[in-house]
């Protein structure tokens, strides 16, 4: 069976852009494969360096993981730091990552750019920590969105280098996956890029937001005056709704809309409450599963004690090979 692993950093709660780009898949793949899915608190801490917040962000992301459906009887589920492993792969994987190809990396550019206050060296080898995560346990597939695509060419390329500076295939080149089609990227009600909470609360649609600020924060998405020509292309916020909608909705709903935008006889106003109401009929089983999860410690706990203890099976397999090869051996 092949070895899937994927993460989402703890950096809050989850939004539909983790859910479309990243969960649907990991709970679909887990039929299918070894999969592991870890919350990435390390990883938070590059732009989250919050010590009040560490630990209830990381049990939002589990709580969410286990009521989107996540299944710990047939994944293994583990906070990042739970497995020392990984940071000292991190730490052997930073002696050939090269200073350039880190700063070329497009998210630290971004990142650097909107964080001029915080430019740790946390964020510069952030994909190498990246690739810890996934080769650790010899993945091959990583369900993830588009915005992560260059992060998992980095990780072959880390894997690669190590393979070939030792002589030995030890890792396998893992790439980006999506059940059946291409990566998706959700895009936020902002109009401009992705749904992420970097790009403000009122961007992002929440699994854990009350009905009422789901469909607040709908209402308020950017619109204009309406086609004015027929069979015009919508602008990017217009094809960022429709774009939601055909996560949501049934594809007659879809349909009617971009018939209704076509023949220029759309009112916004019916696009946003259909979009707002079947987001809500999407979201609700997950939002009262959170609540039921949220209070049961003794899931949480059990759910991660024995994920660790899984976990740590393959990823110290893994480092202890590593270590071989490296050459540290005792006296
Ligand atoms: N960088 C990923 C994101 O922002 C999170 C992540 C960290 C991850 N380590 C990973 C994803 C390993 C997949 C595999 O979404």
């Amino acid at each position: 069976m092949e070895t899937v692993v994927s993460g989402i950093r703890s950096t809050g709660n989850l939004h539909l852009g983790n859910y479309f780009g990243a969960m649907k898949n990991f709970i679909k793949m887990q039929q299918e494969y070894n999969c592991y899915f870890f919350i990435a608190d390390y990883h938070s801490l590059t732009t989250h360096p919050n010590p009040q917040n560490l630990h209830l962000h990381v049990k939002n992301v589990l709580v969410e993981y286990l009521a989107a459906g996540i299944d710990p009887e047939q994944s293994t589920i583990y906070v990042q730091s739970d497995l020392p492993e990984i940071a000292e792969l991190y730490l052997l994987l930073n002696m050939n990552a090269y200073l350039g190809e880190l700063e070329r990396c497009t998210s630290f550019k971004d990142k650097i750019r909107n964080n001029t206050e915080n430019i740790n060296a946390g964020l510069l080898t952030y994909p190498v920590l990246m690739a810890a995560d996934i080769i650790i346990h010899k993945a091959t597939k990583v369900p993830v969105g588009k915005d992560q695509e260059q992060h998992l060419e980095m990780t072959r390329t880390f894997a690669r280098r190590f393979n070939h500076f030792h002589g030995m295939d030890v890792f396998p080149e893992p790439i980006a996956y999506n059940f059946g089609k291409q990566l998706v990227k959700v895009p936020g009600l902002d109009g401009s890029g992705k749904m992420g909470k970097s790009e403000g609360e009122n961007n992002a649609i929440y699994l854990a937001d009350a009905p009422e600020v789901t469909r607040k924060k709908i209402m308020r998405a950017l619109t204009d005056q309406g086609p004015t020509e027929p069979n015009s292309k919508p602008p990017v916020f217009i094809q960022n709704l429709f774009t939601l909608l055909g996560l949501v909705s049934t594809p007659d709903v879809v349909k009617h809309y971009k018939k209704t935008y076509a023949d220029c006889t759309i009112r916004y106003g019916d696009l946003k409450k259909q979009l707002a109401e079947d987001t809500l009929a999407f979201i609700a089983p997950i939002r009262e599963r959170i609540v039921d999860i949220e209070n049961d410690t003794a899931l949480i706990n059990r759910v991660l004690k024995d994920g660790a203890e899984k976990a740590r099976e393959s990823s110290s397999k893994t480092l202890q090979e590593v270590r071989d090869l490296w050459g540290f051996k005792p006296f």
